[in-house]
């Protein structure tokens, strides 16, 4: 079901216990405001806090996602958090394809759809990340649109309509995260647009109406409405302006 979504990705930000202030703040915030269906927050904090966030937060009110999961099933993988560890925790939904995760940390599109496949069998959502480099942008529509479409061809749109329903996009220029440069409410609706369009043509029309698409790159308090009115922005995915209570309630309150 298409949703208008709010997600704070806290990146590696706050001690457990400031984090654990935070998500008290934000459930409360959430149980306050008696959200209409189909308008949900998730937070994605780090590992490390997940287990207690999940039971300082009301689940009804505030979806706890992790910020990526191993790409196999449990076993002999030094340092990884698998899939199913996380379900076991609480956790809902999982984010899938930060551009920190690909440019840091090397992880293609074949790796994420392992990670995909993993998650979807746990039976989380996934949070999956696109967008382009200041220099595929500088290079034009043409090759712009065509990375992100490549970024979806080689993952998500390999799954059957059933498995994508569970998928949410989030487009991240990542000329645009943690730099203070936003992308025009314009520039946003342009690649959802084409984003959703592609979604059409490869699952269908309906799947592609039902698909929630955030956007995500300095969407703060200011900006957010502005974005989140367009047409085809159905929420946003929200770094640094995420990690104040007052400015979150600010975005969730933005449409
Ligand atoms: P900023 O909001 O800090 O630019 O980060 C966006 C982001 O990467 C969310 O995943």
């Amino acid at each position: 079901m298409r949703k208008l979504i709010v997600a704070g990705n806290w990146k590696m930000n706050t001690s457990v216990a400031d984090g654990v202030e935070l998500a008290k703040k934000i459930s409360a915030y959430a149980e306050q405001k008696n959200l209409p269906a189909g308008k949900e927050i998730v937070i994605a904090p780090p590992f490390t806090h997940l287990a207690s966030v999940a039971a300082a937060i009301n689940p009804n009110k505030v979806i706890l996602a992790a910020q990526d999961c191993a790409a196999t099933t449990n076993g002999a993988y030094t340092g990884e958090v698998s899939a199913s560890m996380l379900k076991g925790i609480g956790v809902k939904a999982v984010i899938l394809g930060h551009s920190e995760r690909r440019q840091y940390f090397k992880e293609n599109s074949e790796i994420l759809l392992k990670k995909i496949k993993l998650a979807l069998a746990e039976g989380l959502d996934v949070i999956f990340c696109i967008g382009e480099t200041k220099e595929q942008r500088e290079a034009g529509a043409n090759l712009y649109n065509n990375v992100i479409k490549a970024q979806l061809v080689d993952t998500v749109f390999t799954l059957t309509a059933d498995e994508f329903k569970k998928i949410i996009i989030a487009y991240e220029p990542v000329w645009a995260i943690g730099t203070g440069l936003t992308a025009t409410p314009e520039q946003a609706q342009e690649i959802h647009e084409m984003i959703r369009k592609a979604i059409a043509d490869n699952f269908g029309k309906a799947v592609a109406d039902d698909t929630t698409i955030l956007y995500g790159g300095s969407c703060k308090a200011s900006n957010a409405a502005e974005i989140f009115a367009k047409k085809d922005v159905d929420g946003g995915l929200i770094g640094g302006a995420s990690l104040k209570a007052d400015d979150f309630g600010k975005i969730i309150d933005a449409r």
